[in-house]
């Protein structure tokens, strides 16, 4: 296994998806808690210092332990890393010369590593640096094996040693060899990469177990992935301790409630509460158009139902989350910031506190496509857990204006008729999210010979890595006009079908 020490980045966590990427096992620890009892204990066969926000020139910042560079273990350290690293073996670093670097930096070679195998074949590599301080003076039996501008020592190293410390961040995305890097990292340090997605299932169980004991925990299942995935892990934890509140708002797709209570209750035999509260949000929201009073509306009702049903599940002691890791930096650094709202999502965030529960995440150390690959692990079906993500409030933002019974039926229909054509011409899977939106206005158009008086409706399919920016899907005209004759034809209340074109910005996926 390997260790990383987290001091502090925002990016700890995909030095983590880098290794378990290369099937290879490592838990992340914070330094306060990094003994040398620790350590021997853990016995890893590597360690990795991550950046963090401090600087080492300030007293009292954090370090390891000095015995661990006597381990005769690889150590690599990153940004913050690298500068302890240098500190406790005897170099130097200083701050605020005016050599900080934040952004994309090349950094050149100096003579050859085998840390560096692939790297420069081109002359030069791009990297992402993000650091004020600076080495000025590397520690004895260190050499400077790249450099950048800014950064004289960018990559250094005593390969007698298996030392590596490097001024950038070879985890991030801007630094596009990274990957290779840690590659070379680990094969030096002698790992077999055989660690599997099924190894952390294991480990996941394991840990649940330890922290819920003999208690109960409830879960919001809500059919997307994460909850889902997230509740048959836990499910194989602790089995019936478990129970799911699946909450029916009456806002749900065609057919999408029998769909995931049968497959959890029915195929996975979990313990599955079906709230059937459909009359209590559609009257709630009857003669409401404003999107933001829709939004809260369907909050506020959620966690009082949640709270209902939860209260009728004797001794409850933990709520179970979805949570993945790009919701947990998301919501460390920007809480408090001065962003605007544009939506108020949809979660459960307050409930824990309200309800006096403790909360389990097993998903927060993982990112969606892992999360994805953790699901066909536990044996959920392909087809689920490939499903596009549902708002919480469902199609309530799909239905701009005021929300009837009557428009949620046949934007039911219009939207099972769209996704069945995607799937159908084999796009489903290239597209991020795919929906019908039910437009407030009615259109006059002519069928057969007689004046039809219906609503128009908007098809949306946008591709997107995270849902945070996204572009429209570039259908092909044919596909366009047929699905328009498909839904014209078999949803009767529509006799109108527009192709939404805007990306994000300026637009938002939504409607609402
Ligand atoms: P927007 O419309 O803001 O949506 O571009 C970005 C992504 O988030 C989903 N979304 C929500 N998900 N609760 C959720 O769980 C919500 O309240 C919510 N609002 C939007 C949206 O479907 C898209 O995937």
């Amino acid at each position: 296994r390997l260790l990383i020490i987290d001091f502090g980045s925002q990016v700890t966590q995909l030095i983590a998806r880098r290794l378990r990427e290369l099937n290879v096992y490592c838990e992340i620890h914070p330094y306060q808690g990094i003994t040398m009892d620790f350590v021997r204990a853990m016995a890893p066969r590597a360690i990795i210092f991550s950046g963090g926000p401090d600087s080492v020139t300030r007293e009292g910042s954090p370090r390891a332990p000095q015995e661990i560079f006597d381990l005769g273990v690889p150590i690599l350290g990153i940004c913050y890393g690298q500068q302890v690293m240098m500190e406790q073996l005897g170099g130097k670093v200083v701050s605020g010369d005016g050599t900080a670097e934040f952004g994309r930096a090349y950094v050149t070679p100096e003579g050859r590593l085998d840390l560096l195998a692939g790297w420069f074949d081109e002359g030069r590599e791009q990297v992402w640096m993000s650091h004020g301080d600076h080495v000025s003076q590397i520690a004895p039996g260190f050499a400077v094996y790249g450099t950048s501008p800014n950064a004289p020592f960018a990559i250094t190293a005593d390969p007698a040693r298996h030392f590596y410390a490097v001024q950038f961040h070879p985890e991030v995305h801007h630094t596009p060899n990274g990957r290779k890097l840690y590659e070379n990292f680990v094969r030096l340090a002698g790992f077999s990469g055989d660690w599997t997605m099924g190894a952390y299932r294991d480990e996941a169980v394991a840990n649940i177990r330890k922290q819920i004991g003999d208690k109960r925990v409830i879960c919001a299942l809500s059919g997307g992935v994460d909850s889902s995935v997230a509740a048959a892990l836990i499910h194989e934890a602790v089995g019936d301790q478990l129970t799911c509140v699946f909450v029916d708002h009456g806002l749900l797709r065609q057919g999408e409630a029998d769909e995931v209570v049968g497959m959890f209750r029915d195929h996975m035999n979990l313990q599955v509460i079906h709230a059937q509260e459909q009359d209590l949000f559609l009257d709630a929201l009857e003669g409401v158009s404003d999107p933001e009073t829709k939004r809260k509306t369907i909050g506020r009702l959620f966690i009082d139902v949640f709270q209902k049903y939860a209260d009728q599940i004797d001794g409850a002691e933990f709520l179970a989350q979805g949570t993945l890791y790009p919701d947990v930096i998301e919501s460390v650094s920007f809480s408090g910031g001065p962003s605007v709202t544009i939506k108020s999502h949809h979660n459960v965030g307050g409930l824990p506190e309200k309800m006096g529960l403790k909360l389990v995440e097993p998903l927060r150390e993982l990112f969606k496509d892992e999360v994805r690959d953790l699901g066909r692990e536990l044996g959920l079906p392909a087809h689920f857990i490939g499903r596009h993500p549902f708002p919480g409030p469902g199609l309530a933002i799909r239905c701009p204006g005021e929300i009837t019974r009557d428009k949620l039926d046949i934007l039911r229909k219009a939207d099972a008729v769209y996704i069945d054509q995607i799937r159908k011409h084999g796009l489903y899977d290239e597209i991020w999210q795919a929906f019908v939106a039910i437009l407030p206005v009615r259109t006059v158009g002519v069928m057969g010979d007689g004046r039809t008086y219906d609503y128009a409706c908007a098809l949306r399919a946008v591709t997107s890595v995270d849902g945070m920016t996204a572009d429209y899907y570039p259908f092909s005209h044919e596909f366009l006009g047929e699905t328009a004759t498909r839904i014209i034809n078999e949803v009767k209340g529509i006799n109108r079908v527009t192709y939404d074109v805007t990306s994000k910005p300026p637009g938002t996926i939504e409607w609402e």
